[in-house]
């Protein structure tokens, strides 16, 4: 008997999963919400075990509450000495997840490398940490699922998997013949990222590159090996956006059966407005620290100031800071010139090897904070001075209010703030100063922070989050606290950056060679216009790349805060078309063609809608009973998603990236409606209203 396709299970495997590194771990945590309401407790995560944080993001749990078939399997493992972690990942839709300890895997190393080399052909060196844990990862999941499958004989199960370091997997099911579907995603390619970040002509010469050679020289062919064996075994491959998925027709040898493009979980606040005044709230924590950054250089009006960010994993070419620090060299020479009164603080957020928080970084904010401090005590006294005053019916000498001691401190604290130094344009000791692409790159440009430079540049090696001393920051309160995100990438399959930049109504510039960028270009008829602006890094020169960024910087720097607040308005509304209530369903036809795939004799007996109708056992919201795909296959190249039922400022959306059944979209849209993720009929002559300053 075929396995039953009504309630099948869903075991999605990532290197993230719980486990935070880039965009990926974003792309399972945000869609864990949809899917769970779609699969309930069929749904279980697999990643590997990060004990640093693995205790701050899951809640352990009892496997046996969500199947005993599911206990039996781990027991059986377990009983091998491996051991794992079973819970609920504590993010929206609680998931559960299943995260191996690889440590309590690593006797079976040799084994396993042996196994992957004389069964698949896959040579991986000994010393190549990341591939053994890939292998770790990828054997382990495998002889997981082979246990579940013993002991669950009756549901169907799909099994996703993605990026090449869980892909590892793959191979393995298809050579041992498991009754499983299997979806492989890729978020890039090794070897498009490796070719971008050297001075490879990429997209010109994409069709043209000796793959195996390239990735010989560059010491990634065995990861290259893991990563085209995932992609040609799983029943279907996906990537998360066109560009990605043309790379990896030419690098991988297999083009995808469809494209994922990545969402986000979308916030709509009750009222309307609410974004505008998170940002408001979260600027006046950005001010903060830039008055203690610059102490003694602090002479320009932060009114008339504009934040300015950059942040990603450090890859200093394929993410576009070398454009975005060439460019902001220019847009100061430009303002400069022209006399401008704005000033830009520019972050660069890029992790980079340090030792410490500069004493010099630490010192201005306790220099400030002093200052604050004895402001304070001031106001109080000089609050007693008054009403004392004023109870005897007098009115208070202005003269004699601060009292000869009081003005004594003040001038102490105001002397303390004098240096002679400029302000750093870097908050941490480096590591290797003097080799750091970032620095070298501003001081090439002497970006030095004096006072003349209209652009300012401040670059924090180092993720952000609450407990940084410097801003007090989360990152996403800090996006939301500046005015533009900048990521000119020459190598971004998706580019989550700019996207949630998107969704918190912050304006952002981002590229035609990002995922994303291409997204937006095709959805929006002028992207500009809702604060989604893009570099042509595709037909243009790198000079003239460059010089259509500052452009961009400019203009964007000329706005009044009223065009801003209205520009803002626009950018938050294109929210919903990021969102996964849309986007998700680009996953269910994936998972949909991956059972049909598999079990073709099952579809043809019924029609794919009610193969797919859901079970009502795991209560939860069907998330497929909302989007119940057709009977066809993810095609490569998408329907068009018809323009919304649109008010006169709503943005007007062009093509769907959206892959799939050609009849879906009005479905789609009238059910979008249905869930709210219809388009509001705010008009800017509100956002006119609300920006009056
Ligand atoms: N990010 C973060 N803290 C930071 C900067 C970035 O958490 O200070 C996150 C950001 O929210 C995003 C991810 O890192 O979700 C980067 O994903 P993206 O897809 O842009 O790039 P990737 O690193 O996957 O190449
Ligand atoms: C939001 C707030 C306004 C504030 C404005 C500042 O819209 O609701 O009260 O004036 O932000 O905008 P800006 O672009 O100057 O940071
Ligand atoms: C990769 C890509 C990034 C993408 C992320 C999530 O890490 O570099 O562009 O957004 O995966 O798909």
């Amino acid at each position: 008997m075929p396995r039953s396709i009504r309630s099948p299970w869903l075991f999605e495997s990532a290197w993230e999963v719980a486990n935070k590194v880039g965009g990926i771990y974003t792309v399972i945590r945000t869609k864990a919400l949809v899917t769970a309401a779609e699969y309930g407790s069929r749904y279980l995560l697999v990643g590997p075990l990060n004990p640093r944080t693995a205790p701050l993001e899951v809640e352990p749990g009892d496997a046996a509450l969500v199947s005993p078939a599911l206990k039996d399997s781990l027991d059986a493992i377990h009983a091998h000495g491996v051991r794992t972690v079973f819970g609920k990942w504590l993010i929206e839709g609680a998931p559960s997840v299943i995260l191996f300890d690889l440590g309590s895997l690593a006797s079976r190393l040799d084994e396993w490398r042996g196994d992957l080399y004389h069964t698949h052909g896959v040579p991986a060196p000994p010393n190549d940490t990341e591939t053994n844990d890939a292998i770790l990862l990828g054997y382990a999941t495998a002889w997981l699922l082979g246990e579940f499958l013993h002991r669950n004989r009756h549901d169907a199960v799909i099994a996703h998997f993605h990026e090449w370091q869980a892909g590892v997997a793959l191979p393995l099911i298809k050579h041992r013949g498991f009754d499983v579907a299997t979806v492989f995603t890729t978020h890039a390619t090794l070897l498009g990222r490796y070719l971008c970040a050297g001075s490879v002509d990429f997209y010109n010469h994409l069709q043209r590159f000796d793959v195996d050679a390239e990735a010989g020289t560059r010491g990634i062919y065995h990861r290259y090996c893991i990563e085209r064996g995932a992609a040609h075994s799983a029943d279907v491959f996906t990537t998360v956006s066109h560009i990605t998925a043309y790379e990896a027709e030419h690098l991988l040898k297999r083009k995808p059966d469809g494209v994922l493009p990545n969402g986000l979980n979308v916030i709509k606040f009750a009222a309307v407005h609410e974004f505008q005044n998170l940002h408001a709230m979260a600027k006046e924590k950005i001010h903060d620290f830039v008055r203690g950054h610059f102490y003694g250089h602090f002479d320009f009006d932060l009114d008339k100031t504009l934040y300015f960010f950059t942040a990603g994993r450090f890859e200093f070419r394929n993410k576009g800071v070398d454009m975005f620090l060439e460019s902001l060299g220019r847009l100061n020479h430009r303002l400069k010139q022209a006399g401008s009164k704005t000033t830009v603080v520019a972050f660069v957020i890029l992790p980079a090897a340090t030792q410490s928080f500069t004493v010099e970084t630490l010192k201005g904010h306790a220099v400030v904070k002093q200052l604050k401090d004895t402001v304070a005590d001031l106001q109080k006294e000089l609050g007693k001075r008054i009403f004392e005053a004023a109870v005897r019916g007098d009115l208070p000498d202005p003269a004699t209010l601060l009292s000869p001691e009081d003005l004594v401190t003040l001038k102490r604290r105001i002397y303390a703030q004098r240096r002679d130094e400029l302000p750093p344009v870097v908050t941490h000791n480096m590591i290797d100063d003097s080799k750091d692409p970032v620095l070298s790159a501003i001081r090439r440009l002497h970006l030095f922070n004096n006072r003349h430079d209209r652009v300012k540049v401040v670059y924090h090696p180092e993720f952000l989050n609450a407990s940084n001393p410097l801003f007090g920051l989360e990152y996403e309160e800090f996006v939301r606290g500046c005015h533009l995100g900048v990521f000119p990438s020459y190598y971004e399959p998706w580019g989550y950056t700019p996207a949630e930049c998107t969704v918190m109504g912050v304006p952002s510039i981002t590229t035609n060679l990002s995922g994303f960028g291409c997204y937006m270009e095709e959805m929006i008829e002028t992207p500009a216009d809702y604060g989604i602006y893009i570099v042509d890094r595709r037909m243009k020169s790198v000079e003239e790349s460059v010089n259509q960024l500052v452009d961009q910087m400019a203009q964007f720097a000329a706005k009044s805060r009223r065009q801003r607040i209205n520009l803002r308005n626009r950018t938050e509304r294109l929210a919903e078309i990021l969102d996964w209530k849309r986007m998700g369903l680009e996953y269910v036809k994936a998972r949909h063609l991956a059972l049909k795939r598999r079990y073709p004799a099952s579809f043809a007996e019924r029609s794919a809608r009610e193969s797919l109708t859901p079970s009502p056992q795991d209560g939860g919201k069907s998330y497929r009973d909302v989007y119940a795909p057709q009977d066809s296959p993810i095609a490569p190249s998408g329907q068009q998603v018809p323009k919304p039922r649109s008010t006169p400022n709503s943005p007007r959306l062009k093509h769907a990236h959206l892959m799939g059944d050609d009849d879906l979209g009005d479905h789609i849209l009238d059910k979008l409606d249905e869930l709210g993720v219809g388009h509001d009929d705010d008009d800017d002559e509100d956002d006119d209203e609300h920006g009056g300053h």
